[in-house]
């Protein structure tokens, strides 16, 4: 398991879709603001194309089994399952843990991360408008979530 410095070419490629968050952090802030043993990375050729992670979206013990998740594919992998792979390992992580929501938050007009998150098991929970600005832009954000089966 590792996280974001081998990954971050993966993440600059991504920036349109990622809510928000439109440059890498730096390693110490990602690192401790994500869960330890819910970070995989996706390797093809010895390079990484693709990682998942999980953070808590809260530090009041009520919420301590809610996580955000993140998951990114660099572009010449996506469409081959790789995504789908990421997901489903960080979902068996997080259900063999005490974690019972994993949420996440997407674009609208980010059809393949809704439907990728729906056949791994979420649920649209609803759109919550205009939540944040992109660039001077008052977006929306999907809000969708998997509870433990
Ligand atoms: C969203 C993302 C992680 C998906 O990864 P991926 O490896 O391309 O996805 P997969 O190949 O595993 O496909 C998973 C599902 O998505 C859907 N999907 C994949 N490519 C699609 C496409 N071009 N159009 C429509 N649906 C598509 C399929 O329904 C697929 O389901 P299946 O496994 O039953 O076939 C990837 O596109 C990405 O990194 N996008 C940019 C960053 C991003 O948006 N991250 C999510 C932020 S919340």
């Amino acid at each position: 398991m590792t996280g974001p410095p081998s990954a971050t070419s993966t993440w600059r490629a991504s920036p349109p879709a990622t809510p928000f968050e439109t440059d890498p952090p730096d390693w110490e802030r990602w690192d401790a603001s994500h869960l330890g043993g819910h970070r995989f990375v996706a390797r093809r050729g010895g390079r990484v194309v693709g990682w998942v992670a999980l953070a808590p979206v809260s530090d009041r013990c009520a919420y301590a089994g809610v996580a955000d998740d993140s998951v990114y594919v660099s572009d010449d992998a996506r469409g081959q399952g790789v995504g789908r792979q990421l997901l489903e390992a960080v979902i068996r992580s997080a259900d063999a843990a005490d974690i019972w929501t994993i949420q996440t938050g997407i674009f609208p007009e980010n059809a393949v991360s809704i439907d990728l998150h729906q056949r791994c098991g979420f649920r649209i929970v609803g759109v919550r408008e205009r939540l944040g600005r992109l660039a001077g832009n008052w977006r929306d954000v999907v809000f969708m979530e998997r509870r433990k089966p």
